[in-house]
């Protein structure tokens, strides 16, 4: 079929009407896309910030639509199932990381931006084991940063295997951050976020969090070796160590982000008198997309988010890159 998409044609620049020709495969399904995000990703992506952008691109990581059409393959999706796409469209199925429920590690996945044209488009084929039903309970347009952002915050939350009632800290109250902080209330978690904009604070306290000014460093060393876990979603420059001083000994320091530039850290705050530990997290399997799509439903976890039509794609992108949005902003396409 033919897709109509929006494409940046090279580093930097904007997007234009774009058409490409996909046939459905027998795994896969097409889906008509009704919301897709503009993330800070997105928006790296089309300035080339990591170097693995292929143009033409079609940005757009986290998708909601409605099946049109299944692959003869196809039984756990139907014409008319809303669902949700995140960054992660393909894998083997028969790897070790694939056979190990890790299909995020696949050596032969695609993802967007990288290997395959997103959800600036009209319509996206994508191997039905990456598209996921939304609970009834989510409304669309919120949850469209569930898909990549929640589900990466969610795994790395996992991963800590954290204790009851942990104390627990969020760098960054962005798109990740925010979900960050949301899944972590409602666990449970004694939440605190560190955030440079004095204006998020009675959103992150109406979150239940409380709020600690990050360049206020005298907040900071008060409350050193207090934290069973931290999670990064910084993408800017900063000092890990002054957060790595905040864990309790054996406490978790979770890096979702970070920033272009080699860091800096002192590797003695992982070892001496504490035991600490640093890791990454990359997005998530499809068993944490749907536990976190079922938590989230559970626990009426969505993001806020502001909504605008397909035609200011190019305007939500300059405001992304400019850093002029405090929640997510989402494209609804009316065609
Ligand atoms: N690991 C993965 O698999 C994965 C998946 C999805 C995304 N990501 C990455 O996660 C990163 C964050 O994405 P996002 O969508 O959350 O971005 P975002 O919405 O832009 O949030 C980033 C946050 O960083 C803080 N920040 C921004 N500029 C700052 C500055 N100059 N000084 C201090 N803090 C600053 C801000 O929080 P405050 O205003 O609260 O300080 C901002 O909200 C991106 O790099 C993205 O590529 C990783
Ligand atoms: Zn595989």
């Amino acid at each position: 079929m033919k897709i109509k998409a929006y494409a940046i044609k090279e580093k930097g620049g904007k997007p234009a009407p774009f058409y490409y020709e996909r046939e459905i495969g027998d795994n896969e399904v097409s889906v008509k896309i009704i919301y897709c995000s503009v993330a800070r990703g997105d928006v790296q992506f089309i300035s080339n910030d990591w170097g693995d952008t292929k143009f033409p691109l079609v940005p757009g990581h986290e998708i909601v639509g409605v099946v049109e059409e299944t692959g003869a393959n196809v039984t756990a999706l139907k014409t008319g199932d809303r669902v949700g796409i995140g960054y992660q469209q393909e894998a083997c199925f028969e790897c070790e990381f694939c056979k190990a429920g890790n299909e995020q590690f696949c050596v032969q996945q695609k993802v967007i931006c990288v290997d395959c044209y997103g959800g600036l488009a009209d319509h996206i084929i994508v191997d039905n084991r990456f598209a996921f039903k939304l609970p009834s309970a989510l409304y669309s347009a919120n949850a469209v940063p569930l898909l990549s952002s929640g589900v990466t915050v969610y795994s790395a939350i996992e991963r800590a295997q954290l204790p009851d009632r942990a104390v627990v800290g969020v760098l960054g109250a962005g798109g990740l951050g925010q979900l960050a902080i949301r899944f972590l209330h409602k666990m449970g978690h004694e939440v605190y976020v560190f955030s440079h904009s004095l204006e998020k604070k009675e959103m992150i306290n109406q979150l239940g969090a409380e709020f600690v000014l990050s360049s206020n460093a005298d907040n900071i060393t008060a409350i050193n070796k207090q934290f069973d876990f931290i999670i990064s979603t910084l993408n800017v420059p900063y000092d890990p160590d002054t957060f790595l001083r905040l864990l309790k000994p054996q406490g978790k320091f979770c890096l979702v982000a970070s920033p272009l530039n080699k860091t800096p850290v002192s590797l003695g705050l992982l070892y001496d008198y504490v035991q600490r530990t640093i890791y990454g997290n990359y997005v998530g399997s499809r068993k944490n997309m749907t536990d976190m799509l079922n938590f989230a439903a559970k626990h009426h976890i969505e993001s806020e988010v502001e909504v605008m039509p397909f035609h200011k794609m190019n305007e939500a992108i300059e405001k992304v890159k400019a850093g002029e949005v405090n929640i997510r902003l989402i494209l609804e396409n009316h065609e």
